[in-house]
């Protein structure tokens, strides 16, 4: 009777451990399928824009800048802001990077409130702004200031690393009244890039440059972005470079700044701003920004008329 009570409990010690010896490659491999479902799902809010509002009051009166704009960005999505002067799209911007706070509404990024800028999203303006007592390395290794846990020669390698990305390896040691414009915002690009921020914001960075140069930068700007997949939220009033570095076209109308349309631009990348598929975006989307224009015209005359 012992014995068979002494076996059965060999038994039933030999194949529970048998059980668990089976069941830990089946639980890393389960690990590794919930990891793979993690990544292979849909990529998660970057920025979420909630309700936000801003009134300025200006000399000339208050200025209705934004009213209830929302909009989700995700993570490494490239999402174009497109209006007419006056829209409202700095403002958006400049409150997405913290630098101004909206009157009501909230912007999420990660999920947490933004309060004030943050390494984390780096912006970059028309003018490249940068520090003329300082060569272009300079410049890029003060962007680097936002880094303080990297040594002197890391920061080094950095800027040498994101010099060599925007194609002005060659010019480190230059001073920044030797560039072309052209050259300056590839400087304020790699300074805007070289903390690694994940979200770029960039406000017509290219604007003030002329079409030949515009046009290499969008090729350089989608390749960085094909290689670094960044969140870029990019400001313009250009339709075709809009359609042309843009996921998503969100396009905004004027008084108050309000967003009226998202278009989706499925065009392959590298896009280049000659071809036929880019014109039909393009001419489609200027259609809808005419037809607003058109009715926003119409809205104002009645006012006049009311007012008498
Ligand atoms: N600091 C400010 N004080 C007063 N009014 C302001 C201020 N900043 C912006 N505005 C007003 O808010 C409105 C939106 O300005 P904003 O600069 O955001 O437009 P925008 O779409 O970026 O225009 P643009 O394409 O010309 O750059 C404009 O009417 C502008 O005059
Ligand atoms: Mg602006």
């Amino acid at each position: 009777m012992e014995l068979k009570f002494f076996c059965r409990e060999i038994f039933l010690r030999f194949f529970s451990i048998l059980l668990f010896l089976t069941w830990l490659p089946g639980l890393s491999y389960l690990r590794t399928m919930n990891t793979e479902f993690h990544y292979r799902s849909e990529p998660a809010e970057k920025l979420a824009i909630e309700s936000v509002s801003k009134t300025f009051n200006g000399r000339s009166g208050k200025v209705h800048a934004l009213d209830q704009v929302s909009l989700n960005i995700k993570e490494g999505e490239f999402v174009c802001l497109l209006g007419p002067s006056g829209c409202g799209k700095s403002t958006l911007l400049n409150i997405i990077a913290g630098l101004d706070p909206p009157d009501s509404g909230q912007v999420l990024a990660d999920g947490k409130a933004v309060t004030g800028p943050g390494r984390e999203r780096m912006v970059m303006f028309q003018e490249s702004a940068l520090y003329p007592w300082l060569d272009v390395l300079g410049n890029v290794l003060y962007g680097l200031k936002l880094k303080p846990n990297l040594t002197r020669s890391e920061r080094r390698k950095v800027a040498h690393f994101y010099l060599k990305l925007v194609g002005l390896e060659k010019f480190v040691h230059a001073h920044v009244h030797e560039l072309s414009g052209g050259m300056k915002q590839r400087v304020a690009l790699a300074r805007a890039l070289a903390p690694n921020p994940r979200v770029l914001l960039m406000d017509e960075p290219f604007a003030a440059l002329d079409a030949m140069t515009r046009e290499q930068l969008y090729g350089d700007l989608q390749e960085i972005w094909g290689k670094q997949r960044k969140t870029i939220v990019f400001v313009t009033h250009n339709v075709r470079e809009a359609v042309c570095l843009g996921d998503r076209v969100i396009l905004f109308s004027r008084s108050p700044g309000k967003i009226q349309d998202h278009f989706d631009i499925a065009l392959p990348r590298p896009r280049g701003m000659n071809s036929a598929n880019l014109a039909n975006y393009a001419a489609a989307i200027d259609e809808r920004l005419k037809e607003l224009l058109k009715k926003e015209q119409g809205e104002l005359n009645e006012l006049k008329v009311l007012n008498g």
